[in-house]
């Protein structure tokens, strides 16, 4: 019955005889006409298998990022020492023989027996920071070209002694085991102290860990969002957008078998329906995924008017190899005329477009926000995530910086002596990138969740 209705609702909500616009769901930000459909035939069939092609690259698969700064806002006390494990490595006699050498994979009975969750999301959650000798001198090589070449700001971050490079693809986002009241934690302090919402008004939270949930809170939640200028209403719909794409990845790649002669990794539907079903959580689900398609376009646009940028002929994908570099620039390229052609554009004129003093408060309240947000992924406990969370806020971050530098990307200069009036450091162009890279994933998962639930019927 509860599938049935759910189908009913991912029907209403995709079924192609309904093309009403998609975007229409929240009022005034709804400027683009575009509907689900066509952001689904355009990312699935056109953008993402060429997306997918340029973050297998070189210059996109290597992120460089300190995993290592303290929570500035509470001392973390993970019951499972998820941190201090991954920071410093545990002695060796703490984790089973087949987890401390990957390349051995067959785990004892013995050693697998220990493995209680506590190891488990230990190893899960850890970040791979292994690279090739050769690798690491290439990467030395590259920095020094991105200085010299003074296309890139150094962001202090990158100069942290602790920061080091990670290869992204070494390190896929996916279920952790990074769950319970930690995690529960980040999401909270995001929401409730940096989406411009005042504490009385409770977000509608199903299953809600300290009440039964009530109708009303919903209705109040979503009242006090309408009253909302369409700034703060954006900037809520991307966090939430954001996080749906995050469960989406952890139920696409969830650790279904993890026996001692194989680990599978896989599609859970029932994980997923108990985020995004309907009926499993008081209509929240479609909301959220709405939001994913917010975060899509946003992020689509940002790429979109990013291209000049780009097409400077002095930038470059930097790797050392001519060949490859010019081979990527011209996809990247590609990619992003792709973006600009796309039709239904979502329209970011309507933000900030108030009184202008009163609009710059308020851009420059949602950059602090913003900021804030980034800071507070230094409190998550498990490794991976946190290399995925700062990714993906550094990349969501730089689709706003790119959104609100109109003006300045206008102005680029046609000859390279001048001075770049708006530049993008390396980080932040593979952040972007990767960070879309993640949306335009969720949005082919979605498909595939859904031939999966007509499976189920
Ligand atoms: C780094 O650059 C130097 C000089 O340009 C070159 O000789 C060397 O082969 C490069 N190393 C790598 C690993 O690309
Ligand atoms: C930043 O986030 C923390 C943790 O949620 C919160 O306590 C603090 O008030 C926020 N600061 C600002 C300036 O928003
Ligand atoms: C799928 O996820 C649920 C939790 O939502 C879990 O109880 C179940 O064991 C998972 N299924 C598999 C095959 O791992």
């Amino acid at each position: 019955m509860e599938l049935v209705v759910f189908l009913l609702l991912l029907l209403q909500m995709f079924g192609s005889a309904d093309s009403r616009c998609f975007c229409q769901v929240t009022g005034d930000l709804d400027d683009c006409t575009c509907d689900v459909e066509t952001i689904d035939s355009f990312n699935n069939d056109q953008l993402f298998p060429k997306l997918q092609t340029l973050l297998e690259s070189d210059y996109f698969r290597f992120y460089k990022v300190n995993l290592n700064k303290p929570c500035p806002f509470w001392t973390a006390n993970s019951h499972c020492g998820l941190r201090d494990c991954a920071v410093m490595p545990c002695s060796p006699n703490e984790v089973p023989e087949g987890i401390r050498s990957p390349s051995h994979n067959k785990y004892s009975a013995e050693a697998n027996e220990q493995l209680d969750d506590c190891e488990q999301a230990k190893h899960l959650g850890a970040v791979d920071v292994s690279l090739s000798e050769e690798t690491r001198e290439a990467l030395l090589n590259w920095s020094k070209h991105d200085d010299e070449a003074e296309r890139f700001c150094v962001v202090d971050d990158e100069e942290s002694p602790d920061s080091q490079y990670v290869d992204l693809l070494l390190n896929p986002e996916r279920y952790t085991g990074y769950k319970g009241p930690e995690a529960w934690q980040i999401w909270n302090s995001i929401y409730e102290e940096n989406c411009f919402k005042p504490y009385t008004v409770k977000r509608p939270l199903y299953p809600n860990p300290f009440q039964s949930g009530s109708g009303g809170e919903a209705k109040t939640f979503y009242s006090w969002l309408e009253g909302q200028c369409v700034e703060k209403r954006a900037f809520y719909r991307l966090i939430s957008g954001l996080h749906s794409s995050i469960n989406i990845h952890l139920s696409a790649r969830y650790l279904l078998d993890d026996s001692w002669f194989q680990k599978k990794w896989g599609h859970n539907v029932s994980e997923f329906r108990q985020r995004f079903d309907s009926e499993l959580t008081a209509g929240e689900g479609p909301k959220r995924l709405r939001n994913l398609y917010f975060v899509y376009l946003i992020e689509l646009r940002a790429l979109a008017k990013a291209l000049p940028v780009f097409q400077q002929p002095s930038f470059q994908l930097y790797t050392g190899r001519p060949e490859e570099d010019r081979k990527h620039k011209e996809l990247l390229l590609d990619i992003l005329e792709l973006a600009r052609s796309f039709p239904l554009h979502f329209d970011e004129t309507s933000l900030f477009a108030g009184d202008e003093k009163e609009a710059a408060k308020l851009k420059e309240d949602v950059r602090l926000a913003f900021l804030n947000i980034s800071r507070i992924m230094d409190c998550v406990g498990c490794f991976k995530c946190r290399l995925w969370g700062k990714l993906q806020t550094q990349g969501l971050g730089t689709s706003l910086k790119i959104l609100f530098s109109e003006r300045q990307i206008e102005a680029l200069p046609t000859s390279s002596e001048q001075r770049p009036s708006f530049q993008l450091s390396r980080q932040e162009i593979v952040s972007l990138l990767n960070a879309f890279g993640r949306i335009s994933t969720s949005v082919r998962e979605l498909k595939n969740f859904r031939s999966l639930l007509a499976e189920e019927r």
